[in-house]
This record gives C-alpha cells, structure tokens and sequence, in this order.
C-alpha cells in the first residue's frame, strides 16, 4: 500500500511528538512493504517565522495532494497579541476547513496501568472507553459575522449550524455507536439556552430513529462536564458541536490520566487530518519532555481509517499499553510515590513502543 502524508509537524513540541509517530509508521511501512512517502510543510508559528502566514498556499495545495495529513501541535505565546485571524491557530483552522473534514474522533480510554495517574479514584476510571465526536467544521469557530470593535468596546462571535451540518455529523456518529459494544450515543448540547442546540437536538433525534439499536440520550454541556467526571464509565459515543467537544475532550485527559494520551482523526472531507487532541506545550517544549502516545496513537488511526491497516493499527495500541505495564512514563504521567516506574524522555519512550511494534509486526 501506498501512501502520501502531508506533515504538519508545527510549533513547540509539535515536531517532537510527530517524530515518534514518524518512526512508528515507518516501522509498519517496512515490514509490510508499504510505502508512506512524507511531504514536510510549514504550518502554524512556524509557517509565520518563514512566510508571514500560518498557512501558506504551498502547505494547502501540497496537503490537497495527500492522501492523510498528521499534525503535530500550532501555537506560540509570543504570537499571543495577534488578532485571531493572523494566529497560528488560524492556520490549523484554515486548513481543517479547506480539508472539509467535519467529523473529528477523539477517543478517550482509561488504561489499567495508568490508574493512579488520574485524580479520579480508579473505580470510577476503570473500564472508561469514550469516543467524543466533535463537530469540528461550524459553530463559534467558523460563524459569520465576527469582530472585536475597539472603538465601541464591543465584541461578538456567532454560533451557526445548519441542519445539514449536524446531519452529517450524527450519521458518523451513529455509525460508530451502532458498532460498539455498549451502544450508546450520548449528544451534548446546550438546549436549554440556545436555538442552536434546539435544532442539534431535533436533528440528532431524527437521525436516531434510522439506529434503532442505538440508545439515545441528550445530556446539557454544563452539566454534562461533571457527570463526564463522576461516571465516566456509563458514555460510550458522546456526540457534540464545535466548541463544547473542544472543551469536554480535553476535560477527558483527565480520565486517560494525561492530555498528552489524547488521539484524534478528522473524516468526512478531501483528506483525512489526523492530530494528537494537546497543544503545542510551549511550557514543556525543547526539553524532551513531551508525551509521545498520543501522536503515536493518532499514527495508529492513520493507519485505520487512511490505509486499512486495522491489524497494525491495533499492534501500536497494545504496543502503548505493553510499555505503560511495563512502568515506563514521560513526566506527565509519571509518580515518584509509585514503585516501579522508569522515567523517560520523549524520545525513549517513542523506542519503548516502536521496539515493541516492531517485535508484533
Ligand atoms: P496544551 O495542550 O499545549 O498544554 C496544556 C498542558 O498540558 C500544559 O501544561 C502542557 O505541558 C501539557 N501537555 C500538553 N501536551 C502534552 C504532552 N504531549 N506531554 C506532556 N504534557 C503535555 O494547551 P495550552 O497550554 O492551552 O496551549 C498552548 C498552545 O497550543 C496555544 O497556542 C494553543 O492555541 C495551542 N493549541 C494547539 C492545538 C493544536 O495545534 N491542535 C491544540 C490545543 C492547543
Ligand atoms: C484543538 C485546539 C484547537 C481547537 C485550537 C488550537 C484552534 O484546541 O484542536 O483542540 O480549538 O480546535
Ligand atoms: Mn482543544
């Protein structure tokens, strides 16, 4: 199988992390045979450093002409007093709609080794298996019209969703729940307030009666924060808009025990856009530091929804779960009050796993 991957390492630890994923995937091409050709593009701060944009035209089109894009992490505060528009995050934000990709997946698992990492006690955590789908391509982020007018001192966003775009979205959404053990959709949105979230929740009912093996639930944001925290174990697919699945996934690093564990794949549109749910950490870049499994865990939904490779994509995941029971931990999830456990640098701990993925290859 052949393959063209746009890499978008970015900024701070992004070009770490992606790295590992890197090496992980080239371990797969080359016991299978496979080749995965890499087009290394400016994005982000990195892309304003060199040409004044976050995105540059040659990034778009060069990404256009791939077959997945993996994304590391944008963002830097010294761009922190640019208008939104000229920020490196507008350039993740440029691409992801000019990719068209509306469903953004990010799975949230809570390891056994990882227990005592968590704050939750781990009755609560055990068993933990979510998937968030996020709405990614509306809502607040995109909607029109949008300013900050400093003369008047007045600022507005707008959150607009069409029927169609929530359709869409909970279709992807039902069709992973109706393939899950537990089969259970829950749709967060915030009804009780906004027209928006009306409509969300009339789409998503109507959409329901094609699943009929799907149970439904409609849960409010707010309240749905502290439930996520309380029972994580009773969600299965939780399906969301733009915003609140920005919110709520990295609220689940929590039961993963790191948002450096976080996944996520974005389908639906040209090119499948594949980025670990963490940022560009600029308090932990340049020093090593990094957590690796959550870009070498989007690696693996590379290979499961960009090459079918469900059979390597699975052989990372354990590779992580092996090497996390092995006690090996980057900072993020590592306890000094816990026997048994190495600590490890980003690099080694992208050795740990790929010399486990190789072992299964
Ligand atoms: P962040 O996710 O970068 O970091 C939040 C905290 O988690 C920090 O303490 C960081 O050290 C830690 N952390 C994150 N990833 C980690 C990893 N892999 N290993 C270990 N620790 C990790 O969020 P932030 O600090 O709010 O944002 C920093 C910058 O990143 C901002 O410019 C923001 O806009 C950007 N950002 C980009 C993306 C993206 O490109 N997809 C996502 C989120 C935030
Ligand atoms: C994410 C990030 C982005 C978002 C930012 C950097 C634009 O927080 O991928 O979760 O809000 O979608
Ligand atoms: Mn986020």
């Amino acid at each position: 199988m052949k393959l063209k991957i746009a890499l978008l390492a970015g900024d701070g630890i992004g070009p770490e992390v992606t790295q590992e994923a890197v090496n992980v995937l080239n371990a797969v091409a080359a016991s299978g045979g496979h080749t995965f050709e890499y087009v290394p593009l400016l994005i982000g701060g990195a892309a304003i450093d060199a040409h004044g944009t976050p995105l540059p035209d040659e990034t778009l089109q060069a990404t256009l002409a791939c077959d997945a894009a993996l994304l590391g992490a944008v963002g830097d505060n010294k761009f922190n007093k640019l208008a939104p528009s000229e920020r490196p995050e507008a350039g993740l934000l440029k691409i992801r709609s000019e990719l068209g990709g509306f469903a953004n997946l990010r799975p949230a698992v809570a390891y056994k080794a990882l227990a005592d990492n968590s704050p939750l006690r781990p009755e609560i955590t055990e068993g933990a298996d979510i998937m968030f789908v996020r709405e990614l391509l509306g809502g607040l982020y995109f909607g029109q019209p949008r300013q900050w007018d400093k003369q008047t001192g007045r600022a507005h966003n707008t959150m607009v969703y069409t029927q169609e775009e929530v359709e869409r979205v909970a279709r992807i959404a039902f069709d992973i729940a109706a393939k899950r053990p537990k089969r259970k959709l829950t749709s967060v949105d915030k009804a009780n307030v906004l027209e928006c979230s009306q409509m969300w929740r009339f789409v998503v009912d109507q959409v329901a009666k094609d699943y009929p093996t799907v149970t439904v639930e409609h849960q409010l944001v707010d309240s749905m924060a502290i439930h996520l925290m309380n029972r994580p174990r009773d969600f299965d697919v939780v399906l969301t808009e733009n915003l609140f699945g920005d919110i709520l996934s990295d609220e689940s690093g929590v039961i993963t025990g790191s948002l450096g564990m976080l996944p996520s794949a974005t389908l639906g549109g040209k090119v499948n856009l594949y980025e670990p749910v963490h940022g560009s950490a600029p308090d932990i870049a340049g020093q090593g530091k990094a957590n690796p499994i959550g870009a070498i865990l989007t690696a693996a939904m590379v290979l499961r929804f960009s090459a079918n490779l469900e059979r390597e994509a699975k052989i990372i995941e354990d590779a992580v779960v092996k090497v996390l029971e092995a006690g090996y931990r980057t900072s993020d999830i590592a306890r000094g009050d816990i026997a048994g456990q190495t600590k490890v640098s980003t690099m080694e701990m992208g050795r740990l796993v790929l010399d486990r993925v190789e072992a299964e290859l």
